[in-house]
């Protein structure tokens, strides 16, 4: 992607985006001689007024330009403008110039646009544009790709943004990593090659990466992972991934725990058919948490992270755990196993306990937990829980910046009563009502303490409707924002153990 403080009258390109508030349409006046006065009928007749979304087309047909067409792209009222809003209109603006196929694409970040966090968000808008699908597809499809991506900006700006464009660059490619990993099938990512996977693509950019199996987690005794992977016939994996940049201070050190079920059938507590297929993206968290950290290592942030990835198939089988058996995880702590389709939490408590024993001092987990948290708030807004409430705020604000957004729900200790058991010390499910609450619950029970964050995302890694700005399928939630958490490492230590 290049960044250009260049005359738009002198670029070579296939479509200049021009960007204007709702009502502020007179900004794009001075293309008036170069589309023959169409920019002006457009405004005339509200065909573009600046509504949020709303895009008008149009041939560069006098005068010098070197640019074949203008695009008006609107950013919605001015009061309602947020870096988010930058970058979907960014991603909207790609994938309208990819459906008609026009592959170069000059951004022109000028008025509000022109600041290093908004050309970040242009670059990241852009580059999810990217995202493609199809490779499993043969007949009839020739996938269309962008080439020349350029952001046009300010002499003054031209540094600034060529950082900021270098990572929105690598945040949105990384986004777009993750989703890739989320829409392969379960077939192909089966627990063993997605554990290859994650390991061949964290070592290239100089992480430690090791994949654990079958014996090695019975060393450790994690029964709870063990368990739910024991009705398929591929054994679970552990990965763990370690990023120790040179010169980053020996603490805070963040440990990342990513769910990564490669498919849900539920086990003996099946799952109905309908919208089964869906659950090949039970293991999103587990791609967020491995493309998050490769981004960091690209972008050298100065931070010590452990990620900590636990892996299996939930199968029924003759050998899979039942409703009723008593699993004991890592830490000690006993499980009674009510519903087998409640098996997130499960391989999170072994995971975030041996984050722990690896040295974290912080715990973030992203997972598609629960069912309810898509009853409670929609597909829109990922479920945030944690301690302090402190960390908590801070990372509902790094989310609603980095276009992941995030609600808190409370942890009170009431809640604790539905996961009573009679055998065990507890249970690993807590009921219908409060089900995204009592499922944090249980993943605190592992967390020793430590200040801890978790988000769920079962509501938000899949979206059922393509948006303008967000075409059906995996979202990549999460990346964004644990990237940019990590580059505020510096400022946790008011957020210390509870
Ligand atoms: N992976 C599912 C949660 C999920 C549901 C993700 C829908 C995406 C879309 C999780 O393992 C699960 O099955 N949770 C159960 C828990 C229940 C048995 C306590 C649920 O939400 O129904
Ligand atoms: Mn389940
Ligand atoms: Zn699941």
């Amino acid at each position: 992607m290049d960044v250009l403080a260049i005359d738009p009258r002198n670029i070579d390109t296939d479509l200049v985006v021009c960007a204007a508030f709702e009502g502020q349409t007179g900004s794009l006046s001075g293309w008036s001689p170069a589309t023959k006065s169409e920019i002006d009928r457009a405004q005339a007749s509200k065909e573009f007024t600046g509504k949020l979304f709303e895009t008008f087309l149009t041939p560069i047909v006098a005068g010098d330009f070197r640019a074949r067409r203008l695009a008006a792209i609107g950013l919605g009222r001015e009061a309602d403008f947020t870096i988010d809003r930058a970058r979907r209109v960014a991603t909207a603006i790609g994938l309208q110039a990819r459906d008609k196929k026009i592959a170069r694409i000059a951004f022109t970040a000028d008025g509000a646009l022109d600041a290093p966090e908004m050309i970040q968000a242009l670059a990241e808008g852009l580059t999810l544009a990217e995202f493609e699908a199809g490779h499993y597809k043969t007949w009839d499809y020739a996938p269309f790709r962008l080439d020349a991506l350029a952001i046009l900006t300010s002499e003054r700006s031209l540094e600034a943004a060529t950082a900021a464009v270098r990572r929105g660059r690598i945040i949105g490619q990384h986004c777009n990593m993750a989703r890739a990993l989320d829409n392969e099938p379960a077939n192909v990512l089966t627990p063993s090659l997605f554990a290859d996977r994650l390991v061949a693509i964290t070592q290239t950019v100089g992480l430690t990466a090791d994949a654990l199996g079958q014996l090695e987690l019975e060393r450790l005794g994690m029964a709870m992972l063990l368990g739910v992977g024991r009705g398929s016939a591929e054994a679970p994996r552990l990965v763990i991934l370690r990023y120790n940049p040179a010169g980053a201070p020996d603490t805070p050190v963040l440990g990342l725990v990513g769910k990564g079920i490669t498919f849900d059938t539920g086990g003996i507590s099946i799952k109905p058919a309908a919208d089964m297929e869906r659950m090949k993206d039970d293991m999103a968290g587990a791609a967020a948490v491995a493309c998050a950290m490769r981004a960091m290592a690209e972008l050298s942030v100065p931070l010590r992270v452990i990620g900590v990835i636990p892996i299996a198939e939930n199968m029924p089988g003759g050998r899979a755990i039942r409703p009723g058996d008593v699993l004991k995880s890592a830490s000690g702590k006993t499980v009674e196993v009510i519903n087998t389709d409640a098996e997130g939490r499960l391989i999170l408590g072994d995971a975030l306990w041996y984050a722990q024993q690896l040295g974290a001092t912080h715990l973030v987990d992203i997972a598609t937990l629960t069912g309810a948290i898509s009853v409670a708030l929609g597909r829109i807004t990922s479920g945030l829980f944690g301690m302090p409430p402190a960390f908590v705020e801070h990372v509902r604000d790094i989310g609603e910046r980095a276009g992941d957004r995030c609600w808190p729900l409370p942890l009170f200790e009431e809640y604790k009563d539905q996961l009573r058991s009679e055998i065990a010390d507890m249970s690993n499910t807590g009921g219908r009502i409060g089900g995204a609450i009592t499922a944090a619950l249980f993943l605190r029970e592992f967390t020793g303490g430590l200040p801890w964050i978790h988000m769920d995302i079962a509501g938000t890694a899949w979206a059922d409707e393509s948006k303008p700005f967000m075409p059906k399928g995996p979202t990549g939630v999460g990346v964004r924002t644990l990237i940019e958490l990590a580059c505020t490492a510096e400022t946790w230590g008011k957020f210390g153990k509870s």
